[in-house]
């Protein structure tokens, strides 16, 4: 019983650090948008994902004749295509391609991520895919929240503690952490209604600013896909 796999939360970037020591899977999460956008390219066929730190390295991949998208601000970077909003991946005709993808602050923590040992991707629209993923792998778990420049994100927080509760229910998982009893009682406070939940979140009033109403409740919407997004080197392809 002792030796039961651990799952935690990390609530910002900043403090990886400080959790990292037993992950074994990390899960990077930025449920508005860029996990919920990347999770939605692969559902909608796309091969493979290059998440991207900066503008520059993805206009070097835009000039490859590669499919880019960079974001900033919740914006798309002018000069380029494809921004955060999982409605463009929608699109069948992408099918097979690699996506470059840079965004403010979700590609950032999944390089936070890279010394971790395994990496996956989540996000409410992947809910029980992760948390079936994880429950089979029987390793200590790392759900780290992508935040907003290094600030707590509710939206996050509540998607962690949403795969947090899955696997501790199981009973085959333990947490030690403040932190994942936090995000667990904030899912459970959430987990009826998600969005008037988050209706004061900073995030969420900053895309509904940009017009992105449909995209914050498309992403609020747990389980539209089955797939669990992993990092094969420097890339990530679906597990199954
Ligand atoms: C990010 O990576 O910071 C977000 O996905 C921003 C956004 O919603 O566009």
């Amino acid at each position: 019983m002792n030796n039961r796999p651990s799952v935690e939360v990390c609530f910002t970037p900043n403090l990886f650090p400080l959790h990292m020591d037993n992950a074994e899977f990390v899960v990077v999460i930025d449920v508005l948008r860029a996990t919920s956008a990347i999770c939605t390219a692969f559902h909608n066929g796309i091969d493979k994902v290059i998440p991207v730190s900066t503008v520059e390295e993805a206009l070097e991949y835009k000039k490859k004749g590669y499919l880019v998208a960079a974001e900033r601000k919740g914006q798309i970077v002018p000069g380029f295509e494809f921004g955060n909003s999982p409605y463009s991946y929608m699109n069948k005709n992408l099918k097979g391609q690699t996506l470059v993808i840079t965004t403010t602050n979700g590609t950032k923590a999944f390089h936070t991520a890279s010394q971790a040992k395994e990496v996956i991707i989540g996000s409410l629209l992947n809910l029980d895919a992760v948390s079936s993923f994880l429950k089979k792998q029987n390793k200590n778990v790392l759900l780290l929240a992508s935040g907003w420049q290094n600030k707590f994100c509710l939206e996050d927080t509540i998607c962690a503690g949403a795969i947090a509760d899955q696997l501790l229910s199981s009973g085959d998982f333990v947490c030690d952490q403040d932190s994942s009893i936090a995000a667990k009682y904030l899912y459970l406070s959430a987990k009826e209604n998600y969005l008037g939940y988050l209706k004061s979140s900073s995030h969420r009033r900053r895309l509904k600013k940009l017009n992105l109403n449909e995209d914050i409740k498309y992403c609020l919407t747990p389980n539209q896909t089955d797939v669990v997004p992993i990092r094969e080197n420097n890339y990530l392809i679906n597990s199954k």
